[in-house]
C-alpha cells in the first residue's frame, strides 16, 4: 500500500536562553528549559512517503543520497512514527534547505521539526502541537522549538510527555532581525550530541543550569514587554555561559574563531555607543547579531565590513512548521 505522500516546511531557530546538556541523552530531555526565535525566510522543506513498495527507508538532502548508514536519527523518527500509526512500509524522505548547507548555519532543528511534521501527516496520524514537538525533539532537542510560532519557550520538563515547547508570542509581537554574521561554513568537528553528553562534566555546568530559571524569567518577560535591553543583556551573558561549559568540559570545546571574537567586540561597543543590538553564539563560530527592524539595514552593513566576515544571512521572526501539500 502507498500512503499520500506529505511535504512541511520548518524554520530553523536562535536561542536567547541556550539548550546545552541533557538529563537524558536519548529521550533529550534538557538540563534546563530554553527560549528562542524562529527564524523567517530560512527554511527545510521535506516530502515523506510511506510506500510497501520501498525496501527501505531512503534520504535524499539536495542532491545528495544519504546512504543507509547515515540514517540513525532519521529512522528512529520514521519508527516512533510508524509505532503511533501502526503502519510499517518503508519510507522516502527528499528533503531541501533554501539555504546553503555550508553557510554553517544549524539546520537540524528545521530538518527535524518538518520531519516530525511531514512524516506523521504521510503515516495518517494527527498528532497535538505538543506531541509534534516531543517527536521533533527526540531528532534533535532544538527541533522541537520549531514547531510552534514566533517565540517559543521549550519546558524542560520531568518526564518525556511535559518536555516540549509553545509560544510565548507570534512572530509579528516584535520586529527583531538576526543578522547571521558567516564566519566559516566549515563543518564543526564535535557536533552537538557528543557537546550534550560532555556538558555534565565542566565543573560550571550545575552553576549555569541552577541559574537558568532567573535568566529564563527575565528573558520570557523582556519578550513580552518588547524590553531590548534585558533581552539583550541577559541573552549575551547565556551565550558567553554556554561557550565556557564548551571550553571547560572534557573534552574542551572551542567553537569561537579570531574572527567570531572581533565580531562580538564589535557589537558590545556598538551597543556601548547606543545602538539596539546583542549577539548570540550556537555550537559554531558564526555570530548572531540581533536588533530592531529599524537598524537591521545599518547593522547589517556594519557586520559586513568587519575582517572576517564572509557573508550575513538576515532574518526575521518566523512562523511555525507547517503543511504545504
Ligand atoms: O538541538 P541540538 O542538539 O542541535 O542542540 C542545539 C544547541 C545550541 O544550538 C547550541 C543551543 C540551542 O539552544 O539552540
Amino acid at each position: 500500500m502507498t500512503l499520500k505522500p506529505a511535504t512541511a516546511l520548518a524554520h530553523p531557530n536562535i536561542a536567547f536562553i541556550k539548550y546545552w546538556g541533557n538529563r537524558d541523552n536519548d529521550l533529550r530531555l534538557p538540563s534546563n528549559s530554553s527560549i528562542s526565535m524562529n527564524l523567517d525566510g530560512l527554511f527545510t522543506r521535506t516530502t515523506v512517503t510511506f510506500s510497501a513498495s520501498f525496501k527501505t527507508d531512503s534520504l535524499r538532502i539536495g542532491k545528495k543520497s544519504i546512504p543507509g548508514s547515515g540514517l540513525g536519527r532519521v529512522n528512529d523518527i520514521l519508527d516512533l512514527v510508524r509505532e503511533l500509526a501502526g503502519i510499517s512500509e518503508p519510507a522516502e524522505v527528499v528533503s531541501e534547505n533554501n539555504f546553503p548547507s555550508s553557510a554553517g548555519v544549524a539546520s537540524s532543528a528545521a530538518a527535524f521539526a518538518a520531519l516530525a511534521l511531514a512524516a506523521s501527516h504521510a503515516a495518517g496520524v494527527t498528532l497535538t502541537e505538543h506531541e509534534l514537538s516531543r517527536l521533533a525533539r527526540r531528532g534533535s532537542g532544538s527541533a522541537c522549538r520549531s514547531i510552534p510560532g514566533g517565540f517559543v519557550e521549550w519546558h524542560a520538563g520531568i518526564e518525556e510527555a511535559d518536555s516540549f515547547a509553545t509560544s510565548i508570542a507570534p512572530p509579528e509581537h516584535w520586529d527583531l532581525v538576526d543578522c547571521v554574521a558567516i564566519v566559516s561554513a566549515v563543518r564543526k568537528k564535535t557536533g552537538s550530541t557528543e557537546g550534550h553528553a560532555v556538558a555534565a562534566t565542566s565543573p560550571l555546568q550545575a552553576a549555569r543550569v541552577a541559574d537558568a530559571p532567573r535568566r529564563l524569567d527575565l528573558v520570557r518577560q523582556a519578550v513580552l514587554e518588547r524590553d531590548f535591553d534585558t533581552l539583550a543583556t541577559v541573552a549575551e551573558l547565556d551565550s558567553d555561559m554556554m561557550h565556557a561549559i564548551m571550553m571547560t568540559s572534557n573534552p574542551g570545546l572551542f567553537y569561537w574563531q579570531p574572527a567570531s571574537i572581533t565580531i562580538m567586540e564589535s557589537v558590545r561597543d556598538w551597543r556601548a555607543s547606543g545602538i539596539p543590538v546583542f549577539y548570540t553564539v550556537d555550537a559554531g563560530p558564526n555570530i548572531h547579531v540581533i536588533c530592531p527592524q529599524q537598524q537591521a539595514q545599518s547593522v547589517e552593513r556594519r557586520v559586513r565590513e568587519l575582517p572576517g566576515v564572509n557573508d550575513v544571512l538576515v532574518a526575521n521572526s518566523g512562523g511555525p512548521a507547517q503543511i504545504v501539500s
